[in-house]
């Protein structure tokens, strides 16, 4: 197992890593002084895989646990959902001595989060994360919220979690869309901060493919450093945290563009990876060589789905919402070699659209 500290002072927590981490919950949370009281949102699929048997535990253990189910899927990602929660808990009693567990992917996480996040103002909550995408990126940095039917991600607060458990074993049921959707998040990290860790996601793509548990454990506790890292030093997302948004810039264009049909978040951030590997070459940032290098280590994490009936239109439009939200200048995050970034706000529409053509005629 696999310790990572995310530091922030009082309120540093650990994150967890390893194989037959689910079974060990009940022992990590009495560790910390966990209280008795804990309710474990999930959605109906995840709990039938992982969350029956974590709720036996914990009752064995001593724990007052209580399931909480929501239905699965991002469109139940909204203030209904959380009210529900909000309406289960008070008709249950709970109070500021109880503790939430979120169980399963970043749509649970984020949920879970916000719900510990204003619960009578705050209450402690674990993230156990059990989606790649969000054992390494949603669980950690204390990002979350719901969304509003005029926008993703709209309602939401930083809030910290108490403990973060990954349990590499939930790995084997991922479907793989989803599996190599998380895959993208991963290499993005090597990409911004660690040229080491991309030499060794590059050599070990095959075995990272296979979900080989020591190379998993070895890829998602880095990823979670980083990310940790990152988050520690920026908590807010002011500007060092902006570099985690590598790739979003264009991938969220795209996901709007396509109306969220037929992508899922990591493969939109795979295309937008490779559209801004191909602006720093413009920019003269990398060279050819490093550039093809990139860009074929991506499309070797697997096929990405057609982008079909894509339209410039909504795509900028959506990149102006953005603006709009990010006070008047996109910032991109621009690659200055493997491993280093740059952020411009100097890029304009026609460049923008000359990518696109670029990506969508090559494929
Ligand atoms: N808070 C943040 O910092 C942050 C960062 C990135 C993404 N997000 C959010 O995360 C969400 C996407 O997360 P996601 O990709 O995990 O989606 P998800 O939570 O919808 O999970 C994808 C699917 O996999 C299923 N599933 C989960 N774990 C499983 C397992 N072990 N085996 C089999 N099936 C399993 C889920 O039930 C779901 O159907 C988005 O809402 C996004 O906004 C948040
Ligand atoms: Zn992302």
């Amino acid at each position: 197992m696999k310790k990572v500290q995310v530091e922030l002072a009082h309120r540093s927590y650990d994150i967890l890593i390893g194989t037959g981490i689910l079974e060990r919950v009940p022992e990590f949370l009495a560790e910390r002084g966990a209280r008795r009281r804990l309710f474990l949102v999930s959605n109906t699929h995840v709990f039938r895989l992982y969350g029956e048997a974590l709720l036996q535990r914990l009752l064995s253990a001593g724990f007052e646990a209580t399931q909480i189910l929501i239905p699965d899927g991002e469109k139940h990602k909204n203030l209904q959902t959380v009210e529900n929660i909000y309406t289960y808990l008070i008709a249950q009693g709970a109070d500021r001595c109880s503790s939430l567990v979120a169980l399963g992917g970043g749509v649970t996480g984020d949920i879970g989060g916000f719900v510990a996040a204003t619960f009578h103002r705050g209450i402690p909550y674990v993230q156990i994360p059990t989606t790649l995408l969000a054992q390494v990126d949603s669980s950690v940095g204390g990002k979350t919220g719901v969304n509003h039917s005029l926008g993703k991600n709209l309602i939401g607060a930083f809030y910290q979690p108490n403990l973060v458990c990954v349990d590499l074993d939930t790995l084997a049921s991922l479907p793989p869309r989803d599996f190599q959707s998380g895959l993208y998040e991963v290499v993005k990290y090597g990409l911004i901060v660690d040229r080491e860790f991309f030499d060794y996601f590059e050599s070990n793509l095959e075995a990272i493919k296979q979900r080989v548990p020591e190379v998993m454990e070895r890829v998602i506790s880095r990823c979670c450093e980083l990310k940790a890292e990152v988050t520690s030093a920026d908590e807010r997302e002011k500007d060092l945290r902006r570099i985690l948004n590598f790739g979003h810039t264009f991938g969220h264009a795209l996901e709007a563009a396509a109306k969220y049909e037929n992508l899922l978040h990591g493969e939109a951030v795979g295309y937008g990876m490779i559209a801004a590997t191909l602006l720093s070459r413009e920019k003269g940032n990398i060279d050819q060589a490093t550039a093809d290098r990139i860009i074929d280590c991506i499309y070797r994490i697997g096929v990405l789905p057609r982008i079909d009936h894509f339209s410039h239109e909504a795509a900028l439009q959506a990149m102006s919402r953005d603006k709009k939200r990010q006070g008047d200048c996109i910032h991109f995050v621009l690659l200055k070699g493997i491993g280093e970034t740059e952020i411009r706000s100097d890029i304009h529409e026609e460049t923008l659209i000359r990518i696109w053509d670029r990506i969508t005629s090559e494929r």
